[in-house]
């Protein structure tokens, strides 16, 4: 079992920003996780939030039952310590995603706080970000 967990506003997949973000929806980004799962033998759940404390309340799931986790956090990426601190009690790999490549953008999409913390980041590949860590996941996992 794999959580692929997502931050706020990635619900809105579609609509949101589509220069940015692209024109397909969260239900395919979901489709997309669970076929890629699938492929490699991995059963992928796939969960998106706007709350911070849900977020974490996952985080510490997977954390007791040393799940690994790709997360985009969204904008929780650039200042949620919370978030980071929550996924330090984390054993099991942990790669962070984002569609867009954050470190091309804004000034404050630049520092992320759960870099730190995680396994690797993979970034400003499209929903194909998710596919590239899902495949890394795969590995890591097999090792
Ligand atoms: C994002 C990048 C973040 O800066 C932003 O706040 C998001 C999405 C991405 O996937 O490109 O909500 O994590």
């Amino acid at each position: 079992m794999i959580y692929v967990l997502n931050g706020p506003n990635l619900s809105r997949l579609g609509t949101r920003e589509p220069d940015v973000y692209g024109a397909e929806t969260f239900e395919d980004l979901r489709t997309l996780c669970v076929a890629t799962g699938r492929e490699l033998g991995l059963h992928v759940e796939v969960r998106q939030t706007d709350d911070e404390a849900e977020l974490v309340g996952w985080i510490h799931e997977a954390a007791d039952g040393k799940i690994p986790v790709v997360l985009n956090p969204a904008a929780f990426t650039h200042y949620s310590y919370a978030l980071r601190d929550a996924l330090a009690q984390r054993t099991a790999p942990l790669i962070e995603v984002h569609i867009s490549n954050p470190a091309a953008r804004e000034e404050f999409r630049h520092t992320s706080v759960v870099a730190a913390v995680a396994t690797g980041t993979i970034a400003g590949f499209g929903l194909q970000s998710y596919v590239l860590a899902l495949r890394a996941m795969a590995d890591l996992i097999n090792e």
